[in-house]
């Protein structure tokens, strides 16, 4: 198994920062992280410093894109509940609306009778996107179960969250869900040595609960970075920002576990994000692989410019040469091959 060829992989969950927190990423460094680890297209949240929650702040981050990325990237709306009139001008644009049920990075927080509104209101056909940990899935789930509309659960971290999802499913509900790499690969311990480093949302939970992630990989969809740099000093601010950077160890990490087969990396990370964005299959976008190679991961060697990893320092088997965007060589040897604004932004 030397020389893996994949297609072109996507990541539907990260976190860009343009504008507003250049400091932390750009989209210019934030989508070359996303080609050095493999991935040809990557979907931006919109928890920025100003949350997208306006077509124009929309108008400026999609004009801010347009001149910096080199992979093709995609957004996310936000909402607090009191921008409905907002979701017809901007429903062309984005691939989803992005809900907080939970506290996190950014001024975000909404309940479940705003969840409820915009239900009610978003676009029919258009996903709706939920951070909802272990309070709040079950209530989520029942607004899933009465508006029959599809929802993406995103980084479920735990049996408590995953239960009441995989329930929802074999009921036949139109929900799907993703992982982190980081809830897959690191337990609650690792907090003891990683220190802020390992401190996101949802938070890392316990090897009996990591356990039930693997055990269930096979129903949920997605792979997903939840790629959400922070400057070292703001991770060793106190108290520190919640968040980890992930675009260019997912791929890795995957080739490198035995219970990962590359057809389950393909689903995981192509097939299902594909279908659940509705996007085109692309025959000349493609990331080939040395699954031979072996190499350590360094935050010395990161293109994300927070410049750090939780895993520092992980020996990894699998070393992406070469990542081709519709014929074009974007990448190679750690090099990106192309101007800053290349990429696409894409449109539903
Ligand atoms: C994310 C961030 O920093 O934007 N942080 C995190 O811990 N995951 C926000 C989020 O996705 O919750
Ligand atoms: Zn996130």
């Amino acid at each position: 198994m030397a020389k893996i060829t994949l297609p072109g992989l996507i990541d539907m969950h990260v976190h860009l920062r343009d504008p507003g927190q250049t400091e932390k990423e750009d989209f210019y460094t934030g989508t070359s992280a996303a080609l050095a680890g493999g991935f040809t297209k990557v979907f931006d949240m919109p928890n920025n410093l100003q949350p997208i929650t306006h077509s124009s702040q929309l108008a400026e981050k999609i004009k801010s894109a347009k001149t910096k990325v080199v992979c093709d990237t995609g957004f996310y709306f936000g909402s607090l509940g009191n921008n409905i009139a907002e979701f017809e001008k901007i429903k062309d644009k984005v691939f989803g609306i992005k809900l907080y049920l939970n506290p996190t990075t950014g001024d975000y927080l909404i309940n479940t009778q705003i969840l409820e509104i915009v239900m009610k209101n978003w676009p029919r056909n258009k996903l709706i996107l939920v951070h909802a940990e272990e309070d709040v899935i079950g209530q989520v789930m029942e607004m899933v179960r009465k508006f029959k509309r599809p929802v993406h659960v995103c980084h479920v971290s735990s049996e408590n969250e995953l239960k009441p999802i995989l329930k929802a499913k074999d009921e036949g509900l139109p929900v799907t869900c993703g992982v982190t790499p980081h809830h897959l690969f690191l337990t609650e311990d690792d907090v003891k040595t990683l220190g802020p480093y390992g401190r996101m949302k949802p938070s890392l939970k316990s090897k009996k609960n990591q356990e039930f992630l693997w055990k269930n990989l096979k129903k949920i969809n997605v792979v997903e970075s939840d790629h959400a740099p922070h400057t070292k000093k703001e991770k060793e601010a106190d108290p520190p920002l919640f968040g980890v950077p992930g675009l260019e160890t997912t791929l890795p990490l995957l080739l490198s576990d035995k219970r990962v087969s590359t057809n389950e990396i393909i689903r995981l990370c192509y097939e299902s994000p594909r279908k659940i964005l509705g996007l085109p299959e692309e025959k000349n976008t493609k990331t080939i692989i040395d699954g031979n190679a072996k190499s350590e991961i360094k935050n010395s060697e990161l293109l994300t410019k927070c410049g750090w990893s939780p895993f520092n320092g992980w020996k990894v088997r699998g070393k992406i040469q070469e990542v081709y965007i519709r014929g074009t060589r974007v990448f190679e040897n750690r090099k990106i091959l192309v101007k800053p604004g290349s990429g696409q932004v894409l449109v539903p």
